[in-house]
């Protein structure tokens, strides 16, 4: 796999197709078919996930459509334009708490390949392990990237290694105050929130930028803002703990 960084216009035209391709008749064929089209256009890292959704359950293939959604995909690529923007130069592991199918972990690797140099992507989930573990595992053979099954409020802090904590499912953390107030000081993070109060599992979105900071105040504020989406806004807020 080359590590060469991905454009967000390449990243946005693929994951659209890949949505609409998973919304229809999709059979594993068919992906195949497309798949070798993207190789033969030079573009290995798309011909190789599309590969590996193909060796996926096509009962999971929903799961993988929903984590591409427009607003997911969006809010992922305006993290990382941040990150680029905020991040000291250096190298760095990345740790994705409610990493789902992987696609966040997979997009910073895309995305930022010359920051971060491992990611962990680990969720309460059981079944995601398999999923994100099956999607990134051309990443897994050269140990950049790892799936696990880990609540939250069980990760391991080492606050004095180059460590990128990203949660961007704030919004589903019934025991947020409990979680960040066991987030050691001096921690780096990343930390998504919206105010989609109709969404499955969502038990702790904010009505604005104000109430997230008050929710998850930092001692160094990089960055603070929010991107209106579709249907709703989400807010994000990098720094230090
Ligand atoms: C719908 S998904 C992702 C939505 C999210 N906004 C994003 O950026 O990807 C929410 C995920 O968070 C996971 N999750 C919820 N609470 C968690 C926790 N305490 N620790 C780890 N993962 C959690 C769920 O299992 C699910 O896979």
């Amino acid at each position: 796999m080359q590590d060469r960084t991905l454009s967000s216009q390449s990243i946005r035209a693929f994951t659209r197709a890949l949505q609409s391709f998973l919304e229809g008749p999709c059979t594993p064929t068919a992906l195949g078919h497309w798949q070798k089209h993207l190789l033969s256009e030079g573009l290995s890292e798309y011909g190789v996930y599309v590969r590996q959704i193909k060796k996926l359950e096509p009962a999971l293939w929903r799961n993988v459509r929903e984590s591409l959604s427009q607003g997911q995909v969006e809010s992922k690529l305006w993290l990382y334009q941040v990150l680029r923007d905020v991040l000291p130069p250096g190298s760095y592991s990345l740790h994705v708490g409610g990493g789902w199918t992987g696609t966040t972990a997979l997009l910073g690797l895309w995305l930022l390949p010359d920051l971060i140099y491992e990611c962990t992507s680990f969720d309460i989930d059981p079944s995601c392990e398999h999923v994100a573990r099956s999607l990134n595992e051309p990443y897994s053979w050269n140990g950049k990237f790892r799936a696990e099954t880990r609540d939250l409020k069980n990760f391991q802090f080492a606050p004095h290694q180059p460590q990128i904590l990203l949660n961007t499912v704030c919004e589903h953390q019934s025991d947020f105050q409990s979680w960040y107030a066991q987030v050691p000081k001096g921690q780096f993070m990343v930390l998504q929130n919206n105010d989609f109060f109709d969404g499955r599992d969502h038990v702790n979105c904010v009505k604005n930028l104000r109430e997230f900071e008050e929710q998850a105040p930092l001692s160094t504020v990089l960055f603070a803002g929010e991107l209106s989406l579709f249907d709703y806004k989400r807010f994000m807020l990098v720094g230090v703990r």
